[in-house]
């Protein structure tokens, strides 16, 4: 009987990592187009009495997939995120939970402002219009969307990825406001060395005041629906929202009365709830004109994929060898 531990990956992933992995371990890939199921999940960790388990953001990991192989060491999640991950089971277990930080921190900014720059100049109308063979002639009202330049933005939760957002207004010209558990005086020091001035407000005075809003909390018990009606209304009615951090940030039924009643401008959404956004979901009405939506694809740049791959594959190794992980989720976590 072989000895060589075994490791279950639920998705094709880039890059090298799952080679990586195979020069050591027995590695089995489900290579379904679609996420397995979790029951399929816990059956293969059970048959294959795996020691790692490769997981996606789609893939909930609780504790009955925990419980599925008695070998099971580490859960190495393919992603910054680790709310699919019941973490508080895996550290009752002694099971390490590793993530992928910093690595996809300014990919994912770029596509915050990919998404902001297209709700404010309507590319996705535009593009359309062409498409369907609408443009006849230049016309001095076509498509007119709002100015970025000089703006105001805000961003909610100035960690890493939301201070990479941020780092970006100096080419605008922008002011900054932020919010979040506390003022981040070093932060506003490195944006003012590069020119942007920025100030610590809380939630409500930055909805108020801000021309963009950007969300770059995690998703905790405190952050699920923190944006909700109240906070919608408090926005301005040419405001735009831009959410890259996960869908269940924002109330989705407030976010569609709050597009259709213009409470608020535009959305640009790469995270939604539901996920994946049937393109029959009630939101879709607004889309293109009101809405902008991309497939939670934040930190999908083939380097930062691939290198997101190698991250899965370090932790994994680390976690068999019973070793501190790279990145332990339970120690960011505060668990360990
Ligand atoms: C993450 O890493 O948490 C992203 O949301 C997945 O792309």
């Amino acid at each position: 009987m072989s000895t060589t531990p075994t490791v279950y990956v639920t998705r094709e992933i880039p890059g090298s990592g799952v080679e990586r992995l195979r020069e050591q371990y027995e590695v089995v890939v489900w290579d379904g187009t679609l996420p397995p199921e979790k029951t399929h999940i816990e059956s293969k960790l059970r048959e294959l009495d795996a020691e790692g388990l490769v997981c996606m953001v789609s893939d909930e990991i609780d504790a009955e997939v925990l419980d599925a192989s008695p070998d099971l060491a580490v859960v190495s999640a393919f992603s910054v995120g680790y709310d699919h991950i019941d973490v508080e089971a895996a550290a009752e277990r002694d099971i390490a939970v590793g993530h992928t930080p910093g690595v996809l921190t300014e990919t994912t900014a770029d596509l915050a402002w990919t998404l902001l720059m297209a709700a404010a100049r309507r590319t996705v109308e535009a593009y359309e219009y062409v498409a369907a063979d609408e443009w006849e002639a230049w016309d001095p009202t076509l498509l007119m969307g709002a100015d970025v330049h000089d703006a105001t933005l805000g961003i909610v939760g100035l960690g890493s990825i939301g201070f990479a957002t941020a780092r970006r207004a100096a080419g605008f010209g922008m002011d900054v406001l932020y919010t979040g558990r506390n003022p981040k005086p070093e932060r506003e020091d490195e944006l003012a060395e590069i020119g942007v001035d920025a100030t610590y407000v809380e939630l409500d005075a930055l909805l108020a005041d801000s021309d963009f809003v950007s969300l770059h909390v995690p998703l905790l018990d405190e952050t699920e629906g923190l944006i909700g009606e109240a906070e919608l209304r408090q926005m301005s009615d040419d405001a735009v929202l831009v959410n890259t951090a996960r869908g269940e940030i924002v109330d989705t039924d407030a976010l569609d009365t709050a597009l259709e009643e213009g409470w608020i401008g535009r959305a640009g959404l790469d995270v939604t709830d539901p996920e994946p956004l049937p393109a029959d979901h009630d939101l879709m009405r607004h889309a293109p004109e009101k809405l902008v939506v991309t497939p939670h694809i934040g930190s999908s740049s083939i380097d930062t994929r691939s290198r997101v791959a190698e991250m899965a594959a370090a932790n994994v190794e680390a976690g068999i060898d019973g070793e501190e992980l790279p990145n332990s989720a339970l120690r960011d976590a505060g668990l360990e």
